[in-house]
């Protein structure tokens, strides 16, 4: 058997939790997410979301992958082989959104290149969804290849392959080591020159200013506890497998508490650079920010290159730094992305990692090449919307029932992370899992589930 791979320190596991986590969700979902749910007044139910669930529930993923040093279904069925499924349903989730998450990051490295040149033109919209994606109005015609978006694409998988090859320690360790402080510093001054642009206070107006109407509504609701175990990689398996590699004696609910804040505030971060450019976008043209923001998923595509194209200097230079942004902050997430379904691979079948890793990422690329056909578009919206507002929160309500309910184990976990951290989780940290996530998210689900029905 081959040994056990691991991390080469804490802080190695702390920058690739911090890799998982800060990915695209931080930088091209979380504006858009928080604009359509009620701007300022989303801060509620995130900061709700995130306290009173994720955090506990990212503590408890922790615990489960560093007590049973193995993936999600194996930590599932050491507790009961009844509920390993519930193991691989958290795996399949992680691996279909690799599946379309590589995608994006593909089109963000060709506009990476595209912005050297301006290469977009002045109608950015109609570049993005004809010229470079090649879209039409039929949702299931596949019009053949567009090797525009196949090509970095296949390039990006092949990097992924490498990195995963080389291990846990010399592959996705060093990446984030690598990766993560260079997002930082480019995010860093994508914000300042955003908001010292003209105009920049308009567009914070817009994402800081409430609009507590819409917190009544249950999809408000559903997309922010979406947005977080999304942003926070939880719920996924992926923070189950990664706890695994750790040392049997490490800090677990420090590294927790660390991982979430840092998540957090660089997702504040992005959006505060993304709408400080907005607002000066809606400037130049003379219309509301709210006229700007409108485009949901194709705001980071068609939107950005708007702002680029009006930047006062040094185009260029912002434009591949903000693409450049969006595919390291990528990357780092991807390979946490594949790393359930390769890890739960090995534990069920006795495979190499080799082995695993060959069969997933190549499965995964074929499927990822999908999209890459004309109107791939339109079936990673859907997807996208099924996995992140019914899978993922369905998934974690299921688990945290079967763990706190089911099998009473939130005090042997408990007592877990506090034999080996220094910052002990009081009964805090049972009393949100065991009562009050579970009823959140049965009240929050099963209203919205009503909502979508009629
Ligand atoms: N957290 C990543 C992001 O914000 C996405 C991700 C989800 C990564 C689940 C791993 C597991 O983009």
């Amino acid at each position: 058997m081959e040994p056990k791979q691991q991390w080469g320190s804490r802080m190695g596991f702390i920058l690739a939790a911090v890799g998982s986590a800060i990915g695209l969700g931080n930088i091209w979902r979380y504006p858009y997410v928080a604009y359509e749910n009620g701007g300022g007044a989303f801060l509620i139910p995130y900061l709700v979301a995130l306290l009173t669930t994720a955090i506990p529930i990212l503590l408890m993923e922790y615990a489960l992958g560093h007590k049973y040093r193995g993936s999600s279904p194996w930590s599932m069925m050491k507790l009961s082989k009844k509920f390993e499924w519930l193991g691989w349903f958290q795996v399949l989730l992680s691996f279909i959104i690799v599946t379309y998450y590589m995608v994006i990051i593909g089109w963000a490295a060709s506009y990476a290149y595209y912005s050297l040149g301006l290469q977009w033109g002045t109608d950015t919209q109609s570049f993005f969804l004809n010229d470079y994606l090649g879209l039409s109005d039929s949702v299931w015609s596949f019009g053949g290849i567009e090797w525009k978006v196949f090509i970095p694409v296949l390039l990006l998988w092949i990097i992924t392959y490498w990195v995963m090859r080389r291990g846990v320690r010399k592959g996705i360790e060093l990446a984030s080591r690598i990766l993560l402080p260079m997002l930082v510093i480019m995010m860093l001054m994508i914000t300042f020159r955003a908001i010292t642009l003209e105009g920049a206070s308009t567009g914070l107006n817009v994402l800081f200013t409430p609009n507590f109407a819409k917190m009544m509504e249950p999809g408000v609701w559903v997309a922010a506890y979406g947005q977080v175990f999304f942003s926070l990689s939880i719920g996924f398996a992926t923070m189950i497998s990664y706890a695994s590699y750790l040392n049997k004696k490490e800090d677990l609910s420090n590294s927790g508490f660390i991982a979430a804040f840092a998540n957090s505030g660089f997702e504040f971060l992005a959006s505060i650079a993304v709408f400080g450019a907005l607002g000066f976008l809606a400037t130049q043209q003379n219309v509301p920010v709210e006229e700007v923001v409108d485009k949901g998923i194709l705001l980071a595509f068609s939107v950005f290159p708007e702002i680029i194209n009006s930047f006062p200097g040094l185009n260029a230079l912002f434009g591949f730094m903000f693409f450049g942004a969006l595919v390291f902050a990528g990357f780092t997430s991807a390979v946490s992305l594949i790393e359930p379904s390769v890890l739960a691979l090995q534990n069920k079948l006795n495979l190499s990692r080799k082995a695993a890793i060959n069969w997933i990422c190549g499965v995964a690329f074929l499927i990822s090449s999908m999209y890459t056909f004309k109107n791939g578009l339109n079936i990673l919206d859907i997807v996208d919307h099924f996995v992140n507002n019914y899978g993922i929160l369905l998934g974690s309500l299921l688990q945290i029932i079967v763990i706190g309910w089911v099998f009473k184990q939130l005090k042997p976990l408990q007592q877990h992370i506090n034999s080996v951290s220094d910052v002990r989780v009081g009964s805090w940290w049972i009393i949100m899992l065991k009562y009050v996530s579970p009823i959140m998210l049965t009240i929050i689900l099963a209203s919205y589930i009503r909502e979508e029905a009629t």
